[in-house]
């Protein structure tokens, strides 16, 4: 193969300034690890010899912390989008030291072929091996895909390959590689359960695409989940007692029951409980990453296939995932963010999503992403592809945050990220409101009862004053984010005074 050798130092030496560099992977799954961190290094060096030196990232969905972390610490990074969990680049949008596009992870390969992201100068890719066969070289993968093929394809001045001999290459096969073509004149993408292959187990490029490969024995860099905790395993609970009801209501067919879950610990947790629950019938998963717990429910077989955008998960049980491959071929697939997130398959699917909420407000509009309406928290990544397609979108969340001081159910979110329309039910540990073909006044009384008892007397109150100034939606204008407010001047959104916004 007449592909040169080369060290990450000298891969990010061919890097200029403001370019676009298109990084592969799916959250730490399958990130590139050390050409990032080479670039990070280097914008130290240009910025303590006082030259500017900033590049703009496009990735899958978020990245591994030695990509955003370590580029943000160096303040390396101009624009980034579409997703990012990591605090340093957190701290860096919420400054404002980044310009951050937080955009639905379906639209985002179709947007660099549009060409209205970039045009993407380099591609940064990790793989576990590469071949040359008949002139052409094909790209065999790691844990996670994103928008890799897409990269390879579009990067204008070629691709950089991590060959890491950490993953095993027994990986290979395990990858369902296919990119959508242009809209209007797109084909049906002919995925009708989530294992059925559509596409190969490899990108392939030109050999004169790939500028150069870097050696490297990195293990990925996701974190191990935080365990589940009473509050998760209670909503675990309802959700699963839901479902159930759905099923024997005939909405949901049961043996073809297919769930995606949403990222973070809670999420996983739920999604365990839900696996533990012997009235919910063995499922499939059609999701854009797989943490630990429903990992373990394919082992035990209670989830018979999977289609993910990655595997998030931790060192130990990607090891493990490896020496057992076997068990996982044929009902285990990894596929690119645009086909892990596509709304067509998503609908075709009938599927019933399950995310995560930070605030969910009395009339079911929920906030995904921005703390108190104004701090990014991550972003939207898949919540939207999901929530928008999906038969039934649910959304779970603890009825409190940061020990009771703030309730998740508000009069109004302080931002929306998934309206009413798309959202089908909220669930806490105190139940479940089922939103469907329910008017705004049932809606906000199936919200308050799902409240924290410490907020539902409070969230009455607001449904009380504001039912005074009519409408369809009552509000009180004025009072709508009286508990926003408050907890930011007293630390408490249980010392609402309502009569401090009903001056007028
Ligand atoms: N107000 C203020 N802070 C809140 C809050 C609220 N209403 N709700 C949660 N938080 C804080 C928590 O206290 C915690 O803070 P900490 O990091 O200082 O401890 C933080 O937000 C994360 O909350 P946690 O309960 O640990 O959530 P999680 O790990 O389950 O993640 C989301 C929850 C919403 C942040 C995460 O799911 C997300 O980014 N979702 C959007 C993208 C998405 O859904 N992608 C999946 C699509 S497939």
């Amino acid at each position: 193969m007449n592909i040169p050798e080369i060290t990450a130092a000298e891969a990010a030496a061919m890097i200029c300034h403001e370019e676009w560099i298109g990084v592969g992977g799916f959250g730490p799954a399958g990130s590139p690890k050390s050409i990032p961190a080479a670039i990070a290094a280097r914008a130290r060096e240009e910025h303590d010899a006082g030259r500017p030196f900033k590049v703009n990232v496009v990735t899958g969905a978020s990245i591994g912390a030695s990509c955003d972390g370590e580029l943000a610490a160096a303040d390396a990074i101009d624009r980034r989008l579409p997703f990012s969990v990591n605090a340093e680049i957190r701290k860096a949008y919420n400054s404002g030291r980044v310009r951050y596009t937080d955009l639905n992870l379906s639209d985002n390969a179709t947007f660099l072929r549009q060409g209205i992201t970039g045009p993407v100068d380099w591609g940064i890719i990790e793989a576990c091996d590469i071949q040359e066969i008949r002139g052409r070289i094909r790209i065999y993968l790691t844990a996670g895909i994103g928008i890799a093929p897409t990269i390879c394809h579009k990067a204008v001045k070629g691709v950089f390959i991590e060959l890491n001999s950490w993953h095993s290459t027994r990986l290979i096969g395990m990858h369902d590689i296919y990119e959508i073509e242009a809209p209007w004149y797109r084909s049906p993408i002919r995925i009708t359960q989530p294992v059925e292959l559509i596409g190969l187990p490899y990108i392939e490029v030109a050999p004169e695409q790939i500028k150069g490969i870097v050696l490297t024995h990195q293990p990925d860099e996701a974190r191990a989940m935080t365990g589940s905790t009473p509050v998760t395993d209670r909503i675990g609970q309802h959700m699963a007692d839901f479902l159930v009801d759905n099923i024997r209501q005939g909405y949901i067919n049961g043996s073809r029951l297919t769930l995606q879950s949403g990222v973070g610990s809670g999420a996983n947790a739920v999604l365990g409980a839900l696996g533990s629950c012997p009235e919910v019938p063995n499922f499939n998963i059609y999701t854009e990453v797989l943490q630990e717990e429903p990992l373990r429910l394919i082992r035990e077989g209670r989830v018979v296939s999977a289609s993910t955008g990655a595997l998030t998960i931790s060192s130990e049980h990607l090891v493990d995932l490896y020496k057992n491959i076997a068990d996982y071929r044929g009902r285990l697939l990894i596929r690119p963010s645009e086909i892990s997130n596509c709304p067509e398959i998503i609908a075709r699917l009938g599927i019933c999503s399950l995310n995560t909420a930070i605030e969910v407000d009395i009339y079911g509009h929920v906030n995904s992403t921005k703390i108190c309406g104004t701090k990014m928290m991550n972003g939207v990544g898949g919540s939207a592809d999901f929530t928008c397609n999906a038969m039934l979108a649910s959304f779970t969340c603890g009825s409190t945050a940061k020990d009771g001081k703030i309730s998740s159910i508000v009069p109004f979110c302080s931002h929306v990220d998934h309206t009413e329309h798309y959202v089908d039910a909220v669930i806490t540990e105190y139940g479940v409101a089922d939103l469907r073909g329910k008017c705004a006044r049932e809606k906000a009384e199936a919200l308050v009862a799902i409240a924290h008892p410490d907020y539902r007397p409070l969230l009455r109150d607001y449904l009380k004053l504001a039912e005074r100034y009519g409408g369809h939606t009552h509000h009180v204008l004025n009072a709508a984010f009286a508990m926003h407010d408050t907890f930011r001047r007293k630390g408490d959104m249980r010392l609402t005074d309502w009569s401090e916004y009903l001056k007028d």
